[in-house]
């Protein structure tokens, strides 16, 4: 696969979930809550763990009936509504303090507090809406919709983002040892990650107990705690115009994070190393290089991004 197979693919999937998720959060929700929910979500944001989902999806040959298709387009919008909801609560001051995310005011400048903190509520409602359409003939059945709901509910709750997140505010000021802050990062931002992995997988028909299953969750699993060192090492070494956020917030509110633990120069090589293990799980999975071509080019934007 070739920089520009990937470009062209990423490009068509990223129009799709677009237009998804265009369709599927409501403008008309009441009192200005459906603008708030909408400028939170839409037109913005990288959309990784979207794409995620699709390539995984792929990978397990999802793509290849429409019931799998269809699923998978609505796990990798429901995965954008929980992260987007969670980035609306993490920027409240209660929270990070943020005045800036996706280039833009935050959504609580912009809207005030309460009607941030109801367009995170009900966009995390909204995920698990787009999870369980009305079962048709050529639908997502009811156990595919369940079995989604349940991965996305455990990444998303006290044992992944949110759990991670009060992690994160309780360890303020406080120097944490590695494996503390691997756990940190394993929850507040690996899970949704993996669970985006898993979900594709899901819809692909991949079995928990399956080899294929263990690998590719394994691949998520690296590449979820990647993505939060990046994220730290970004936040110490980027401009704030560049990143759409602002710079070197972790530094500033006294964060423990992968850079102030091990440096700048350790923090890229632990990245490095967790890029290598996701290569090694996607060769263990034995679903084959072309197949895995676009989770491993995921995986490399992940690790080498500069935003
Ligand atoms: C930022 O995530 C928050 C973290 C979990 C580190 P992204 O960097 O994926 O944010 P968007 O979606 O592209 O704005
Ligand atoms: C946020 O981590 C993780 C979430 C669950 C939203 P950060 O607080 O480091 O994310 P940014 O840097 O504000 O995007
Ligand atoms: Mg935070
Ligand atoms: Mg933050
Ligand atoms: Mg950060």
């Amino acid at each position: 696969m070739t920089v520009a197979d990937f470009s062209r693919w990423s490009t068509q999937a990223l129009g799709r979930v677009e237009r998804a998720l265009e369709q599927w959060v409501p403008a008309d929700a009441p009192a200005g809550l459906g603008e708030a929910m909408r400028y939170g979500v839409l037109d913005g944001g990288k959309r990784l763990r979207a794409l995620l989902v699709l390539a995984a999806a792929e990978a397990a040959g999802a793509d290849k009936h429409t019931a799998g298709a269809e699923a998978a387009m609505r796990a990798a919008a429901a995965v954008e509504l929980i992260h987007a909801y969670s980035l609306i609560h993490d920027d409240m001051p209660c929270m990070d303090n943020d005045v800036l995310r996706r280039g833009k005011p935050t959504v609580h400048v912009k809207y005030g507090e309460a009607q941030a903190m109801l367009a995170g509520d009900a966009m995390q409602a909204l995920a698990f809406d787009v999870l369980t359409p009305d079962e048709t003939p050529d639908g997502v059945d009811a156990r595919l919709q369940a079995r989604l709901c349940r991965l996305l509910a455990r990444a998303s709750g006290q044992a992944g983002m949110a759990g991670g997140q009060a992690i994160d505010l309780a360890s303020v000021g406080k120097d944490l040892d590695e494996q503390t802050l691997r756990d940190m990062h394993h929850r507040k931002t690996g899970a949704l990650l993996r669970c985006s992995v898993q979900m594709g997988a899901a819809c692909g028909g991949l079995l928990p107990q399956s080899a294929a299953w263990q690998a590719l969750s394994d691949f998520g699993d690296a590449i979820g705690l990647a993505f939060q060192i990046v994220d730290d090492v970004l936040d110490a070494t980027q401009a704030s115009d560049k990143l759409g956020k602002t710079a070197g917030k972790d530094a500033d509110a006294n964060k423990p994070t992968y850079v102030s633990l091990l440096g700048l120069d350790g923090a890229r090589d632990e990245s490095a190393q967790l890029l290598e293990r996701a290569r090694q799980a996607l060769v263990r999975s034995g679903l084959g290089e072309a197949a895995t071509a676009m989770l491993m080019a995921l995986a490399e934007r992940i690790v080498h991004r500069d935003h």
